[in-house]
């Protein structure tokens, strides 16, 4: 039976409903295409006095539920893309459920689920003790928060207290060799301006950070404050910068050193090798719904010097109480009012602890190298650079093109194979080439799945 839509006396129905709904898009989940690309929905007219809920749930069922993809399926390889597992899925409904608004501490336990759960995520990722932080909606918003923390230090420098005087009159340079989109997006939001990165050298065929360039652009700037932003994990190549070279030249030039580790921060589970040095950073960047496999949207900051973000954040109010020993998150992030986003990370860590997160991150980065194999074994495919971690980057075979016509056969196989529905991928610009990029982070993902994938890639060839 529909429920009513204004009684919970209602509730069974609704469960009842919800549960069909969810079985079936569970259920159907293989045959749905992995990317929609030509999704359109009609011109619906804003009601002005609301359908009853069985006639919403028609136009529901009718034109949004067919156009969804199964991005949450083990073959949505695009950008960096984690899959929800049960667990997370099934915390994230009662989040809902709960609706919870962790602003501040002291009328529920859900405040220090959230506290516990970024313990929990520094023990995780063996990271000291001194860091804390906040759950964000992702790592747009944590590199966000980096950058507001960078200008507030750089503020500190100069006597100048930045969230409440402004930027006017900063001196202030960045030092970055290769920033994630997000980051310059946010420099430019934090008012410090998406083109005020000083551009450090990149090591050959590598986006990893030069950092004997670095040395000379710190010892020859002469600004009053320095903001180092390196990556771990660079969204095209995964290159990783070397943080320890890199936070010894931090401190010696006292630089604020930011790092946006979105996906990156997952091989400490795996060896740790190219995060060394990570423990350093005044700041971190990571994201949950990457490769934790939590539902959208949901990400983390990581502080070792929370006055920072606290002093660029908290905003006193009569009717607010704000307690600067242990700050509330509403003086720690952008929002006042928060959703319970730290639920499924929680009962996440909690169910499938650090084993069960690493056995996935390995399960990607081996089925990412075997890949990268197949594509290399390929007559149809070149792979263009050797996988690092979990992305491949490749391209169909351009042999004898000029640069132009193998930038346009990239783009068009990329359509092809988006077009074609067994897997999503998302383009990239690799060393100056058009290329394509598959990124493994779903807990799902097989073998099968690479079988798939190259028999899209195959059947796409042999039609082009
Ligand atoms: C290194 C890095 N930083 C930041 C982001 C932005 O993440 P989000 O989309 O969660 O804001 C991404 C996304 O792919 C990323 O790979």
């Amino acid at each position: 039976m529909i429920p009513r839509k204004t009684d919970w006396q209602e509730l069974e129905n609704f469960l009842a409903t919800f549960s069909l709904l969810t079985k079936n898009f569970f259920h159907d989940l293989d045959e749905r295409a992995v990317a929609i690309t030509h999704a359109k929905l009609p011109d619906l007219p804003m009601s002005t006095n609301g359908l009853d809920f069985q006639s919403a749930l028609e136009v529901l069922c009718d034109h949004v539920i067919p156009q969804l993809s199964a991005s949450r399926g083990p073959r949505y390889w695009g950008f960096v893309t984690g899959g929800a597992t049960p667990v997370a899925t099934f915390a994230d409904w009662l989040v809902s459920t709960f609706d919870q608004n962790l602003s501040s501490s002291g009328d529920s336990v859900a405040t220090q689920v959230e506290k516990q759960t970024i313990r929990w995520l520094c023990q995780l990722f063996d990271l000291p003790e001194s860091f804390s932080g906040i759950v964000t909606t992702g790592a747009t918003a944590s590199n966000f928060l980096g950058a507001l923390c960078s200008r507030q230090f750089a503020g500190q420098k100069q006597g100048i207290d930045v969230a409440k005087e402004g930027v006017a009159g900063l001196s202030v340079e960045i030092f970055s060799t290769t920033p994630h989109a997000s980051m310059l997006k946010t420099l430019g939001m934090a008012g410090l301006g998406q083109n005020c990165v000083t551009k450090v050298k990149s090591l050959p065929n590598s986006e990893q950070m030069d950092v004997i360039d670095l040395d000379n652009k710190l010892s020859e700037s002469t600004v009053k404050a320095k903001v180092i932003i390196a990556s771990a994990g660079t969204v095209t190549g995964t290159d990783f910068d070397d943080l320890e070279s890199i936070s010894e030249l931090g401190e010696q030039y006292q630089c604020w050193l930011h790092v946006d580790a979105a996906f990156g921060i997952f091989e400490r589970l795996i060896g740790g090798e190219k995060t060394r040095g990570l423990e350093r950073a005044n700041s971190i960047t990571l994201d949950c719904h990457k490769w934790l496999n939590v539902p959208y949207d949901c990400g983390v900051f990581l502080t070792r010097n929370l006055d920072m973000l606290f002093n660029s954040l908290n905003v006193p109010a009569p009717y607010l109480q704000t307690n600067q020993t242990d700050p509330d998150f509403l003086s720690l992030g952008v929002e006042n009012s928060r959703r319970f986003r730290a639920l499924p990370v929680w009962l996440s860590l909690l169910t499938y602890g650090k084993k069960g997160i690493a056995d996935w991150v390995n399960r990607n980065v081996k089925l990412a190298k075997f890949f990268a194999k197949e594509i290399n074994k390929s007559q149809d495919y070149e792979l263009l650079h050797d996988c690092q971690l979990n992305v491949v980057l490749f391209r169909p075979n351009c042999e004898g093109l000029s640069d132009i016509e193998a930038t346009q056969k990239t783009k068009k196989f990329l359509k092809a194979i988006n077009l074609d529905g067994r897997v999503f991928l998302s383009p990239g610009l690799w060393q100056g080439k058009q290329c394509i990029r598959a990124a493994l982070s779903n807990w799902e993902t097989q073998t099968s799945d690479v079988d798939i994938v190259m028999q899209c890639l195959t059947d796409v060839a042999n039609n082009f």
